[in-house]
């Protein structure tokens, strides 16, 4: 076991108090971050992170992240082990709550139960993806989901993507990382995977000082795997597709645009694996043009476009989408329905400006491409943009291509990946449908 934790555990009948002062109750029920703790963990000793004066504001009213700058350095903090779990301590004495630690990155902690002494052992992971699949499988019929989706399943930094018999991991945090074999003693207790992916190349991992890396963890590597979303079957590259390999973010999204699209004419720019054409396919659309820059994805897409035996209908462009998007306007090519679905334009806060240039660009490209009276869907999946922002740099955009119309839905991502409370800025998908005239 990787995990080797700072502190020694007590069962959880001998504890009256712990170090930090305060008294335990057994089944306590405590609510933090949307979760709320039902079961009696394993009560455990950690070491204890002090914050500066005021600074557990933000934590008792729901935010579960505390900042590097929140925390009264010691010589003992720095040098807890990355992704120890401790106890939070504020200057006034109370505890709020067991986090993950570490001290090298600006999200120093991150809380994962409202009391202080919460054991992170193979139970307690076993509880906390048990209550995530208990969710999905009154979401969905099929096992092919997102199942644990970090802080708002209570489990921070760690995201789990189902595919049938395979799972996808991203230990996201150093907390996640150090405890990746009991996670995974976890998994095996209750799906007993074939196969395990570990999908470690995420960029958070480097701002937590993490090596990035991809691991077969078990099973064969497949070039690819089948996987099913509305209905309708998908071929997706697990080890080497993006992210984890699939965007299920989008499943309720695809399903409303292919709502739309029968006997369409339909342009998918940033395809990816086709998620939003080949359902539109299968739903009545007469044509659709897939446009990505990765041969790999395309390489996907049609594989899935022949399974679902709507290839003769698909062409595949490798092409920058925006660069596309002004050719085929000068060829005189115009679509019932534009689909436009970039990777993230404003990755970090310097590059706002930028990237929502960018938007705007992409909103006046896009909707200069759709006929009168046909739909515009247009998404972002950047963070630092709000969906204010969002709908504004689309409006503009818009009005720049001469066009007017109206927004028939806005959206973010499917119920599988649900909204932390205390983090707004974690319902990152947004997503508009618009008609244009
Ligand atoms: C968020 S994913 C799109 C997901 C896809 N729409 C779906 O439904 O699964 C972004 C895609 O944009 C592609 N991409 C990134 N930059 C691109 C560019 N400049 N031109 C075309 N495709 C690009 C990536 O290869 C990736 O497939």
């Amino acid at each position: 076991m990787v995990f080797v934790a700072p502190c020694f555990v007590l069962a959880a009948a001998t504890i009256g108090g712990n170090a930090a002062g305060h008294n335990n109750t057994e089944n306590k029920v405590s609510i933090v971050m949307g979760v709320a703790d039902t079961v009696p963990y394993c009560r455990v000793m950690h070491p204890i992170v002090k914050l500066l004066p005021g600074r557990h504001k933000r934590l008792k009213s729901g935010h579960p992240w505390i900042f590097s700058n929140e925390v009264a350095s010691s010589n003992s903090d720095t040098k807890i082990e990355p992704g120890s779990a401790v106890t939070i301590v504020g200057d006034n004495g109370e505890v709020y709550g067991t986090a993950l630690f570490n001290p090298h990155s600006l999200v120093a902690g991150r809380v994962v139960s409202a009391t202080g002494d919460t054991g992170l052992d193979e139970a307690f992971f076993r509880d906390r993806i048990g209550r995530a699949l208990v969710l999905r499988d009154r979401l969905f019929d099929e096992p092919f989901y997102r199942l644990v989706h970090a802080e708002a399943d209570g489990l921070p930094g760690l995201i789990i993507d189902r595919y049938g018999d395979a799972v996808v991991l991203q230990l996201n945090s150093a907390g996640m990382d150090l405890r990746r074999a009991v996670i995974v003693d976890a998994l095996d207790a209750i799906l007993a995977p074939e196969m395990i992916v570990l999908r470690n190349d995420s960029q958070s991992r480097v701002q937590e000082g993490l090596p990035q890396g991809v691991e077969i963890h078990r099973g064969d590597e497949k070039a690819r795997i089948a996987i099913r979303e509305n209905n309708t079957s998908f071929q997706a590259n697990l080890a080497e597709g993006q992210k984890t390999g699939w965007f299920y973010d989008q499943r309720d999204n695809r399903a409303f645009v292919a709502g739309l699209s029968g006997g369409a004419r339909i342009a998918d720019f940033y395809t990816y694996g086709g998620g939003f054409a080949i359902q539109a396919l299968r739903a009545g659309a007469a044509h659709a043009d897939l446009v990505d820059r990765s041969a790999g994805a395309l390489e996907n897409a049609a594989a899935s476009a022949t399974e679902n035996r709507v290839a003769a209908q698909c062409r595949f462009l490798k092409e920058d989408a925006l660069r596309a998007m002004e050719t085929m306007f000068d060829d005189g090519a115009r679509y019932d329905v534009v689909i436009s679905d970039p990777p993230a334009f404003v990755k970090s806060k310097k590059d706002f400006n930028r990237g929502s240039r960018a938007y705007r660009k992409m909103a006046r490209l896009a909707a200069r491409l759709v006929s009168p009276g046909g739909f515009l869907f247009l998404a972002s999946c950047s963070h630092h943009v709000s969906p204010a922002v969002f709908g504004d740099l689309v409006r503009k955009g818009i009005r720049d291509a001469g066009r007017s119309g109206r927004i028939l839905r806005t959206a973010g991502a499917s119920a599988d990946h649900p909204v932390h409370p205390g983090l707004p800025e974690t319902a990152y998908l947004k997503t508009l449908t618009l008609q244009l005239d």
